[in-house]
């Protein structure tokens, strides 16, 4: 008896590919198990295959012949396709004429809202808060799977150093530890604990990885980067969201040490699976499989064995594993256990999605009226709005704007509706979007008489123009020569007690494939600034745009300003709200903004070299330019408020530690004006002198304070030996005793209150993560 038990068992471990895969679900094993028993080897390779199909495309290619596919069974999920009537179209398709019925997954970009636009993540980033993010994300979530998708492609959560690089709108910024709190936020969001629940949204981590360090901020280009940098700064997010539970990952359009992401074995199976845990399953972003033949790894067969072989589950448009998979398996190349591994991960998927329950998730056209664009959703959208919101300067307070006198609203984006949604907003629909203009009427009240001049067109260039035309804003053009605009706001300008110019950058500006080597204000739009300021009227100066620009000009001469980001479809109303004080700013860059394109890449967390640059102009063999300084023009961490904090001095519990103990280091933040108002205290931690070079600072935490006028708060922050840790010479994950230095403060660089101290004694033998 017992001869046959090992036998049974030995040939359940033998039989090719997983057939018997263990999870700790053993109802859901025993599901899978029954449904692989009966699937073809085309069958199985159909769940690999993810499809485009209806209204956004992202790539070269659309995808052909999509019904006949799914009925055939050579499709598993497809993206792009929304609405119940199209869903639940498609998804009958595949359960009830089919020969094994298995339900599409339904993915799409649902990147910072449904049809609620929420601002765009970079902005939402500056909120510093992750609760408000998880609630961003699960509204998205809610509406999303009201209208039938079961899968969203979000977070991405790519750290990115370079502000050319126009993607940068779409993550979190800078900062592996805010980044790794917003992942874990989001995918919390999104995936509720659990996906069975039919209002989830499965997430997608992406763009594993390292796809934000593309070489000049060009988008797809080059990645080159040292193990220690990838594991310190760009890989924390990833992990983060990882360890959240993600049910996907996505792998990166870029190479990490000279091998494509989809074809990275040890970035896909040796570190994600095998290190990190991962048992979701990885797809590919878009057409990613066969551009590896122009990344010069050979032709589409190659490229098909090489992503499989690596760890990729799931082609994305592609259709190379449909293609390739049957021949590269009959020929013995792929080994049946590979197939059989991917297509039970997609299973696993859609059985924890429950769609072999209920297909589509009681998607109807009732629920999605009564879930979709709720007042109390639009409600959220406007309060994460004003939070995003990060003020820039504000010379002798001329903001927040008095509820009287004469305003004159000026710039191509004052009575714009479309960019305001900002790149990647999907389903939204601008037409439900209140732009300034309207915003300021909501809240002005009678007294105030708002003056509008339109100044300038987005942009006057007519190539880029057609060109974001197709790919972003349907704003209208105002056809009369520049001369005349900016004449017409001029005028109004001279009739108002302020100007407020509502300047920035397209939506098409910035996102997916919208890299840009100049970082100014499009030139027309500085011309209608320079004209705006020579009327010698208070200028406030409402910034618009997907990534940090260089602001040195209209830093010294707009006497406010006022990055509001894409704020989405609640942008204007929100922008009132912080003009007229209604609300108080609060928000933090998480980017460095530089004083110029030259400083690029530049980031809070950067090495102090052998020579850093002192300050003393007249000291030539140090580490700077001769014709800018170093600092940026805004620092990471950075935002201003209607009133100003005071902080004391930084509290230690100890100066001297050791092994395992925890410090306490606290200060006391003090509101000294005359506004209730919010501030995020910061905490950076730095180790002078350590096995390998540090950053100059990290950022090891941070906490929200509402403080009334005059209130003061002490503000704690608990430090064990795990925040110590860093990514020694080995790559091993560890501490190093010896001197650490807490600086404490509202931004990266400005007046940070700091305290030594020494932690002694090292820990027990190093863990490797
Ligand atoms: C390409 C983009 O890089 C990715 O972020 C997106 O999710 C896919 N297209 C699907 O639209």
């Amino acid at each position: 008896m017992k001869r046959i038990r090992l036998t049974v068992v030995l040939i359940a471990l033998w039989l090719p590919g997983c057939l018997f895969a263990q999870s700790a679900d053993p109802k859901m094993d025993g599901f899978i198990n029954g449904l692989m028993g009966r699937m073809t080897l085309e069958e199985k390779i159909g769940q690999l295959n993810l499809l485009s199909v209806g209204f956004d495309v992202t790539g070269p290619l659309l995808s052909q012949g999509v019904e006949a596919k799914v009925r055939q069974g050579r499709v598993g999920g497809v993206f792009n396709t929304y609405t119940p009537v199209a869903v639940r179209k498609l998804q009958r398709m595949a359960v009830q004429e089919s020969r094994l019925g298995i339900p599409l997954l339904f993915g799409y970009d649902v990147i910072h809202g449904h049809k609620t636009i929420f601002p765009v993540p970079l902005g939402l980033a500056c909120t510093w808060n992750p609760d408000l993010i998880e609630r961003c994300a699960r509204i998205a979530a809610t509406e999303a799977s009201a209208d039938g998708l079961n899968w969203t492609f979000s977070p991405m959560v790519d750290i990115a150093r370079d502000p050319r690089w126009g993607r940068i709108v779409e993550g979190a910024g800078e900062d592996p530890y805010l980044g790794a709190q917003i992942a874990r936020a989001m995918v919390r969001g999104y995936q509720d604990g659990g996906l069975s629940r039919s209002n989830t949204l499965m997430a997608c981590v992406k763009h594993f990885a390292l796809y934000g360090a593309a070489e000049a901020g060009r988008d797809y280009n080059t990645v080159d980067m040292s193990r220690r940098q990838m594991y310190e700064y760009y890989l924390p997010p990833y992990r983060a969201a990882v360890e959240a539970g993600a049910g996907s990952v996505m792998t990166s359009f870029n190479e990490v040490d000279a091998v494509p992401s989809t074809a990275n074995h040890w970035l896909l199976t040796d570190l994600l699976r095998d290190q990190w845990g991962f048992s979701g399953f990885i797809v590919t972003d878009y057409t990613a499989i066969t551009e590896m033949s122009q990344h010069g790894l050979g032709d589409f067969r190659t490229d098909a064995e090489l992503a499989m072989k690596a760890g990729v589950d799931m082609d994305m448009v592609s259709e190379a594993y449909l293609t390739h998979l049957p021949e590269l398996v009959a020929h013995g190349d792929i080994p049946m256990s590979l197939i059989n591994q991917a297509c039970r991960r997609i299973l696993e998927a859609k059985y924890r999605l429950g769609l072999f329950t209920d297909p589509y998730r009681g998607c109807t056209e009732e629920r999605a009226r009564a879930k979709i664009l709720t007042p109390e959703n639009r409600r959220a959208a406007r309060t994460a709005a004003a939070k995003s919101f990060v003020l820039l300067k504000n010379d002798r307070q001329l903001l927040p704007l008095k509820k009287t006198g004469n305003i004159a609203l000026i710039g191509p984006l004052a009575d714009n509706q479309a960019d305001l949604l900002g790149s990647w907003h999907a389903a939204g629909d601008w037409r439900s979007a209140v732009g300034v203009r309207t915003g300021l009427s909501n809240a002005a009240g009678s007294a105030v008489n708002v003056l509008y001049a339109k100044g300038a067109n987005l942009v006057d260039d007519p190539a880029l123009r057609k060109f974001l035309e197709q790919f972003g804003s349907p704003a209208p053009v105002d056809p009369r020569p520049p001369a005349e605009l900016v004449a017409e706001a001029v005028a109004a300008a001279g009739r108002a007690d302020v100007v407020v110019a509502v300047l920035g950058e397209s939506a098409g500006l910035s996102g997916e494939a919208a890299s840009r080597s100049e970082l100014g204000l499009p030139d027309n739009q500085e011309q209608l600034l320079r004209a705006l300021v020579a009327t010698g009227k208070p200028v406030v100066l409402v910034l618009m745009n997907g990534r940090p620009l260089t602001l040195g000009w209209e830093a010294e001469h707009c006497g406010a300003m006022l990055e509001t980001w894409f704020g989405g479809i609640e942008g204007g109303n929100a922008v009132a709200d912080v003009l007229f004080g209604d609300y108080n700013p609060s928000g933090k860059l998480t980017t460095t903004f530089p004083r110029s394109v030259g400083q690029i890449p530049i980031y809070y967390n950067h090495k102090n070299t052998g020579r850093p640059a002192a300050g003393d102009p007249a000291i030539k063999y140090v580490s700077r330019y001769l014709d800018i300084p170093n600092d940026p023009l805004y620092p990471f961490g950075y935002g201003l408020s209607y009133t100003t904090f005071a902080y004391g001095e930084v509290k230690l519990s100890r100066t001297e530690l050791s092994g395992a103990e925890t410090l306490l280091a606290s200060v006391n933040v003090t509101n000294a004006g005359t506004r209730a108002g919010e501030e995020t205290v910061q905490l950076y931690l730095s180790q002078p002198a350590a096995s390998v070079t540090r950053s100059v600072e990290d950022l090891r935490g941070f906490q929200k304070v509402f403080l009334q006028p005059g209130e003061t708060r002490e503000v704690t922050f608990r430090l064990t030996p795990n925040d110590l840790k860093f990514y020694n010479a080995r790559l091993e994950y560890d501490w190093e005793p010896g001197t650490f230095v807490v600086r404490l403060g509202g931004d990266s660089a400005g007046g940070l209150k700091s305290a030594a101290l020494t932690w002694n004694q090292a820990p027990a033998p190093a863990q490797r993560r």
